[in-house]
C-alpha cells in the first residue's frame, strides 16, 4: 500500500469545501466533471429500466445490447471493426487501467507513459512493481511526446505504453503524424498499448483526434478505455468501458467477477440511450465548453507570469506559471488560500507538470470570468518579484 497513489484533486476539493465552511467564497476549477446535468432522455431511459426491473445481477462482461452498441460506436469513430466481443462493459473508465494493468503487468516490467499525465497510471505501475518510465510532454509541441526520448526509452522490458488524448491535464492532443511514428516504432515489440480515450469526443479544432488502433498491426495491441462520464456528464453513473482482444476481455472478466459481478444493470440500459439516441446534448456541451476554453486562455493569458497554450480538447487549461517566479504548489495554495480560485499544482501530474497549474474550465462563463479577475487581482503578490 506504501506504493499506490491517490488523485490530488479529491483532496484539493475537500480544502476548497472546507474552507468554503467557514463563509469564504471559492471558485472551483479543480474537480474534472462537466458542469452540465446528465441528459434528459438518458435520465429518462435509467427511470423506465428501474420500472421495468432492471435491477439484478447481468453478464459480468456487461449487457450484449450495450456491448452491440459500443462496438458500432467505436468501430465508426475510429475506423476499425470491432464486435460485442471485444468489450467490457465496468464500473467507470478508471477500471480500464486497473484490471488491465493487474492482468499484464509483472514486478520489473517497464511502463511508457505521459507526464504531466493522469496520476492513476503511475500510481498503479508502482503498485504493482512495475517501473515507471514517464515521457515528457512537451508544451512547445502542444504537449505531445518528446518523440526522441519515447524512441530512446524503449527496451526489451518494455510491456506496456500508455497514450492519452485528447489529455488530461494538458488539454493535449496527439497529432496523426506522431500517433504513426509511435505505431511505427511498436509495431514489431511485444508490447501492449493503453490508449486512454476518454475524451475522445471533446475536441475543439477539426477532424476528431486519431486513435493509434486505425494504424496497421495496433489493433490487436491495444486497449482502448472510453467511457460515459465525460462525453455524456455521468461520472457519478461510473460506466465506462475497454475495447480489447478477446483474450484479453477474458482477463479483465476474470477480475470483474473477483471484483464487482457485473455493472450496475439499469445504468447499462441508459448507457444504450446515451450511445444510440440523439446526440446534439453531446454538441452543445462542447460547443459550451470551446467559449469557456476560449475565454479562460484569453484571461490567463492577460496574467502577469502565465503562459497558456490553447488546448485541443478535453476542458483544461494548463498555463506555464514559471513567470511567477513562485513554484506550481506555492502558487496552487495561494490561490485557493488568497483568492478563492481552487485549481491544480501541475505537479499531482508527475515531475514534468512542475511549473504549471490545471484549471478545469467544466464551470459557467461567469465562474471563469470571476476567477481570471481574482487571479489578476492576486497578481501584485508576484509581479514585484517579476519586475526585480
Ligand atoms: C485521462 C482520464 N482517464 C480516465 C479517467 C477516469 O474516468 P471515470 O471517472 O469514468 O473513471 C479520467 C477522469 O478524470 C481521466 O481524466
Amino acid at each position: 500500500m506504501n506504493n499506490i497513489g491517490v488523485e490530488s484533486a479529491f483532496d484539493v476539493l475537500v480544502r476548497a469545501r472546507a474552507l468554503e465552511a467557514k463563509g469564504r467564497s471559492i471558485v472551483h476549477l479543480e474537480i474534472g466533471e462537466p458542469d452540465f446535468p446528465t441528459p434528459a432522455h438518458v435520465v429518462e431511459a435509467a427511470k423506465k429500466a428501474l420500472d421495468e426491473g432492471w435491477t439484478h445481477y447481468g453478464p459480468t462482461q456487461g449487457l450484449p445490447e450495450l456491448r452491440e452498441a459500443i462496438a458500432a460506436h467505436v468501430s465508426r469513430t475510429r475506423g476499425i471493426d470491432v464486435g460485442p466481443q471485444h468489450v467490457s462493459v465496468v464500473p467507470g473508465g478508471k477500471p480500464i487501467i486497473f484490471f488491465p494493468m493487474i492482468a499484464l503487468l509483472e514486478p520489473g516490467d517497464e511502463v511508457i507513459y505521459p507526464n504531466p499525465g493522469f496520476p492513476i497510471y503511475e500510481s498503479m505501475i508502482r503498485f504493482l512493481g512495475a517501473k515507471p518510465v514517464p515521457i515528457p510532454l512537451e508544451e512547445k509541441r502542444g504537449f505531445s511526446f518528446d518523440l526522441d526520448r519515447f524512441r530512446d526509452s524503449l527496451s526489451d522490458r518494455t510491456k506496456m505504453v500508455v497514450l492519452n488524448s485528447p489529455q488530461n491535464p494538458t488539454g493535449g492532443v496527439i497529432p496523426y503524424e506522431d500517433l504513426k511514428v509511435i505505431a511505427d516504432l511498436l509495431r514489431d515489440r511485444d508490447v501492449m498499448i493503453l490508449s486512454d480515450e476518454i475524451y475522445s469526443q471533446i475536441y475543439y479544432d477539426g477532424a476528431a483526434p486519431a486513435s493509434i488502433t486505425a494504424f496497421p498491426g495496433m489493433l490487436e495491441k491495444t486497449i482502448i478505455l472510453d467511457g460515459f462520464s465525460k462525453t455524456y456528464a455521468m461520472t457519478g453513473w461510473r460506466m465506462g468501458y475497454g475495447v480489447m482482444p478477446t483474450w484479453l476481455v477474458e482477463a479483465v472478466s476474470k477480475l470483474m467477477v473477483n471484483s464487482n459481478s457485473c455493472t450496475a444493470s439499469f445504468t447499462q440500459r441508459a448507457g444504450i440511450a446515451a450511445i444510440n439516441g440523439p446526440q446534439d446534448c453531446v454538441h452543445q456541451m462542447v460547443a459550451e465548453f470551446r467559449r469557456r476554453r476560449d475565454a479562460i486562455c484569453q484571461g490567463l493569458n492577460e496574467v502577469p507570469g502565465f503562459r497558456c497554450a490553447i488546448p485541443g480538447g478535453a476542458f483544461y487549461a494548463f498555463p506555464n506559471v514559471t513567470g511567477t517566479g513562485m513554484d506550481s504548489k506555492e502558487l496552487a495554495d495561494f490561490l485557493l488560500n488568497e483568492a478563492g480560485v481552487s485549481c491544480l499544482n501541475g505537479g499531482c501530474f508527475g515531475e514534468y507538470g512542475e511549473g504549471y497549474v490545471r484549471f478545469s474550465y467544466a464551470n459557467s462563463l461567469a465562474n471563469l470570468n470571476e476567477a481570471v479577475a481574482r487571479i489578476k487581482k492576486a497578481a501584485v503578490r508576484w509581479e514585484p518579484a517579476m519586475a526585480r
